[in-house]
């Protein structure tokens, strides 16, 4: 299930900003050379990542999942002069690419990149962070947003891709859902439950969750 049709998808690209040249290059090679380029931001995400970014002028941002590095591009376009991100990816083999990529970006010193399972990592940071992207392994979810929760300034914000999971969020009980499914549907419930935190859900792409730690 598609939540959102193609034709509409057009439409909203061809009315949106667009990305810078090197954000462009980024998408393309990620679709030549990835095996799931699909997890890739792209052009509207990216675009609406780097305008809550620049909203919040944040100085620490913190990343879970780096993928190309399209997204955690997109979210220094905000940051504060001296801020710095942290961004986290299991998959070694993306390291120097994405080096690469932030170099031509011009943002190499403005990104931590960690390499490494992020519920080890973001333990040890030691950082509280003014913005969150949560973008990782669907399954750790609910971790992640403990985890985010434990180092996020009051006032913070947490932005958490994927929560319509293409549409099977609303999937009859009566059908078998897939452990991914599971994990996302638990997730907006634990949210939406946490009397710490103000959310809305955003019919972006395949949905994402702006949440707000208010005490
Ligand atoms: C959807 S992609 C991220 C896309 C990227 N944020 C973007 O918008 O371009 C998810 C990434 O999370 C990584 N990942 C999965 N489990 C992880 C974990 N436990 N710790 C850190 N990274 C993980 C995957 O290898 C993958 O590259």
């Amino acid at each position: 299930m598609s939540i959102i049709e193609a034709e509409i998808e057009k439409y909203i690209a061809q009315h949106s900003s667009s990305a810078s040249s090197v954000l462009q290059k980024i998408e393309r090679e990620t679709y030549l050379k990835t095996i799931y380029p699909r997890m890739i931001s792209g052009q509207i995400q990216g675009r609406f990542i780097s305008m809550i970014s620049n909203m919040l002028k944040p100085l620490h941002i913190l990343e879970i999942g780096t993928f190309t590095g399209y997204s955690a591009i997109c979210l220094t376009e905000g940051m504060k002069e001296n801020g710095q991100l942290h961004t986290i990816e299991i998959n070694e083999e993306l390291k120097d690419q994405n080096l690469k990529y932030f170099k031509e970006a011009g943002v190499a010193d403005k990104i931590t990149a960690h390499i490494g399972n992020a519920l080890d990592i973001i333990p040890k940071l030691g950082i509280q962070f003014d913005l969150i992207f949560i973008d990782a392994d669907k399954i750790n979810y609910c971790k992640y947003f403990d985890l985010s929760m434990n180092c996020m300034k009051k006032g913070g914000f947490i932005l958490v891709d994927n929560v319509l999971w293409n549409g099977k969020v609303v999937l009859s009980p009566s059908k078998k859902i897939d452990k991914d499914t599971v994990a996302i549907k638990e997730f907006n419930e634990k949210v939406q439950d946490d009397e710490r935190v103000e959310n809305v859900m955003i019919p972006l792409r395949d949905g994402m969750t702006l949440i707000q730690k208010i005490c």
